[in-house]
């Protein structure tokens, strides 16, 4: 399976599967997965008994997750196809994974499922034309360093060890966004695995390059503590660099927990991909200040700021102190809720941070959750029509807010999902998130949101993606990530 490139139509495909009953024989039960080694080799087939069983199916996150009973791992394309075809036509719940990020709550309708492993498809390959050709499972943290190694940029996810492809079905947003569109805005040509066993090529001829990166593919970071009484001041100064953002402006504003104090941090990672000089003036603008009743402006208590310039290879792993790298650590339940805002209403944030920090001292057991605002460049993502492609919300994702509920032991689950579930909602009411409707990054997305919020509200995209969803998945074998309904309802 490799992607070069991908038709946006083609999104909800390709990511994860499960092959449920169809409408017409609803009342079957799934089939008898033992027979796959008459199709694939019985050496690509494994159980839980396997040495390679923990490493083939571990997941990041332990949320809702799918279960398996059996590990493929294919040795190539027709090994792939094969496994989804004999799957599929016995009712067989199966998944493909990349990097093995996705979190929706969705994937848990996939219970003792096959786990399709495509670590296999790991290559890059450059083409003439600068292109580049991405096996299934590349993860960001290869993609990036092959890219860089060329003298070349894309827009790419902010965590290493998230799949490259799957991040880019679900659109792609990245630091980069603002001077090069979204991941699935570069993608020229993807081929896919239908449910059937046929492959097939999608293609547009769109930006068919590569970005060549800038500044000797180097960037400014800027990691910057805050006192909690700064929240508003900073709160302020981000506000104002959102209309008409810079290009390579990338902002992670992050509110977590210190873990041996048990108080919230206030923190802001800074990203400018171009000179040094104009990444300075933006931290500065971030500097301690007093409070100036004149202009009404807030006070400003910076703790520390630790600026460098990085290659963008180790971008992500400097990033944020490595806190995003440290992240992918496996093992953990992640609940998260995520809305786009348009600006970040003050009086709210506030309250947010109360009542995190109120919550996590009562819950000390959830203090690995953070509250996440990614506040990215919009230039190149807007210069698109909202009709472009799939990716719904062009020009309304101002910022991607999340609350990444994360712990290990269960007697906070309820406690955890009622808090974050209420913040989302209270985050993506008009009056606060600045649009009329919810809208989810779909690959941020909880699961338990209209589908409207991820694909689109519009009559038209919601039309266009069930007479995709009929022609390319008919028996709704690939239902596992916000499914389309065959029926249309939604
Ligand atoms: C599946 O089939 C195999 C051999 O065909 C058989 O040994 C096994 O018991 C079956 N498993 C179930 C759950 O029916
Ligand atoms: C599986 O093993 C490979 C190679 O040692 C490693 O890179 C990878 O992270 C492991 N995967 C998991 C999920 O542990
Ligand atoms: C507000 O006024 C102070 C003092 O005159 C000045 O330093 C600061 O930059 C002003 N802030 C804004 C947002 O204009
Ligand atoms: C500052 O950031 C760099 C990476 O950009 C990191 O290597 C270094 O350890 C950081 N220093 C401190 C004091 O946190
Ligand atoms: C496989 O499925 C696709 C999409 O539903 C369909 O267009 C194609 O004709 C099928 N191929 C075969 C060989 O039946």
């Amino acid at each position: 399976m490799l992607l070069t490139a991908l038709i946006p139509w083609l999104c909800t495909l390709a990511v994860t599967s499960e092959a449920a009953p169809t409408s017409t024989d609803y009342d079957q039960k799934p089939g008898n997965a033992s027979g796959l080694s008459s199709v694939i080799p019985s050496g690509d087939i494994y159980g839980p008994s396997s040495s390679l069983w923990v490493n083939g199916t571990t997941r990041w996150s332990t949320f809702s997750a799918p279960t398996f009973d059996l590990l493929a791992i294919p040795k190539d394309e027709a090994e792939v196809a094969e496994a989804v075809q004999y799957l599929s036509t016995r009712n067989i719940p199966f998944l493909a994974q990349g990097g093995g990020h996705g979190y929706s709550t969705t994937l848990g309708v996939i219970q003792h499922g096959v786990l399709i492993n495509l670590e296999n498809f790991n290559h890059i390959q450059f083409n003439e034309g600068q292109s580049v050709t991405v096996g299934g499972a590349v993860v960001y943290r290869d993609l990036i360093h092959a890219l860089h190694n060329a003298g070349r940029e894309l827009t790419v996810g902010s965590c290493v060890c998230v799949g490259s492809t799957g991040a880019m079905l679900g659109g792609g947003h990245g630091r980069l966004q603002g001077k090069h569109g979204l991941g699935v805005d570069n993608v020229i040509k993807i081929r896919i695995v239908l449910w059937n066993g046929s492959i097939v090529e999608a293609s547009e001829q769109v930006n068919s390059d590569l970005f060549w990166a800038e500044n000797d593919g180097n960037h400014y970071n800027a990691d910057m503590v805050f006192t909690g009484d700064s929240l508003e001041g900073v709160t302020n100064t981000i506000n104002s660099l959102i209309p008409n953002q810079d290009p390579a402006l990338a902002m992670d504003f992050l509110v977590f927990t210190d873990s041996s104090t048990l108080r919230p941090v206030v923190y802001l990672n800074l990203i400018y991909a171009g000179p040094q000089s104009k990444g300075q003036q933006y931290a500065d603008r971030f500097a301690s200040t007093p409070a100036s009743p004149s202009n009404n402006s807030k006070h400003i208590n910076r703790l520390s700021i630790n600026a460098t310039v990085v290659p963008w290879s180790d971008l992500n792993d400097a990033a944020a102190g490595g806190a995003i790298t440290a992240s992918c650590a496996t093992g953990s339940r992640q609940n998260t809720y995520s809305t786009n805002l348009k600006a970040l209403d003050v009086a709210t944030v506030q309250s947010l941070y109360d009542s995190y920090s109120a919550f996590i001292k009562a819950n000390p057991l959830a203090a690995q959750s953070v509250i996440l605002f990614e506040i990215f460049g919009q230039k190149a993502v807007e210069a698109q029509p909202d009709s472009y492609s799939a990716v719904p919300h062009r020009g309304s994702s101002n910022i991607l807010a999340l609350l990444q509920m994360v712990y290990t032991d269960d007697s906070v689950a309820k406690a955890v999902n009622d808090w974050a579930h209420k913040w989302r909602d209270t985050l993506a009411s008009p009056r606060v998130s600045g649009y009329p409707q919810l809208y989810t990054y779909q690959n941020y997305a909880h699961g338990d949101e209209p589908l409207g919020a991820i694909y689109g509200y519009d009559l038209w995209r919601k039309q266009r993606l069930t007479a995709a969803k009929r022609k390319y998945d008919p028996k709704d074998v690939f239902n596992g990530y916000h499914n389309i309904p065959l029926n249309g309802k939604w």
